[in-house]
């Protein structure tokens, strides 16, 4: 049994209303709900943390290195494309994580394609919608499984 932040960054929080035919009609209220049952029927407990501002992400980060986090999911919005404070802050708390996005990123804009994520991420989805959360649960359920049996 393992503890799993799922962490969304701004305007995450708008999922459902916001261009629906870019992100799709599901709220993150459901997706969250969605995850926690994922998580739990695999043994896990998951906590749930959206922000629309970069510091307050920051400090998620550190602080699930107190918490004992074993494993992070994140979509870090438009900071996948800006923010080095939050890249620092997953390296400095070392806590395996997976970069998720909603849409694929590589078939829209050229500012979207750069990422500060993907190189240190031990993994990434991009372009599942909202069931890309749900395969990062079960993907780091796996990854976590593996880890045990090394
Ligand atoms: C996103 C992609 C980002 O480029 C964008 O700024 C978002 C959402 C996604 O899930 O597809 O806010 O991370």
């Amino acid at each position: 049994m393992s503890d799993l932040l799922l962490l969304n960054g701004p305007n995450l929080n708008l999922l459902g209303s916001r261009e629906p035919e870019v992100y799709g009609a599901t709220r993150l209220e459901d997706i969250e709900a969605n995850c926690i049952d994922v998580a739990e029927e695999l043994g896990h407990t998951l906590t749930c943390y959206q922000s629309n501002a970069e510091h307050k992400l920051v400090g998620r980060v550190q602080k699930a290195a107190q918490d004992g986090i074993a494993f992070i999911i994140i979509n870090p919005g438009a900071f996948t494309h800006t923010s080095v404070a939050l890249r620092d802050a997953l390296l400095a708390v070392d806590i395996p994580f997976i970069e998720l996005h909603l849409s694929n990123t590589f078939a829209r804009e050229d500012f979207r394609h750069k990422s500060y994520f993907s190189d240190i991420a031990r993994a990434c989805l991009f372009g599942f919608g909202a069931y890309g959360y749900e395969l990062a649960i079960q993907a780091a359920h796996v990854q976590l499984t593996d880890a045990e049996d090394e």
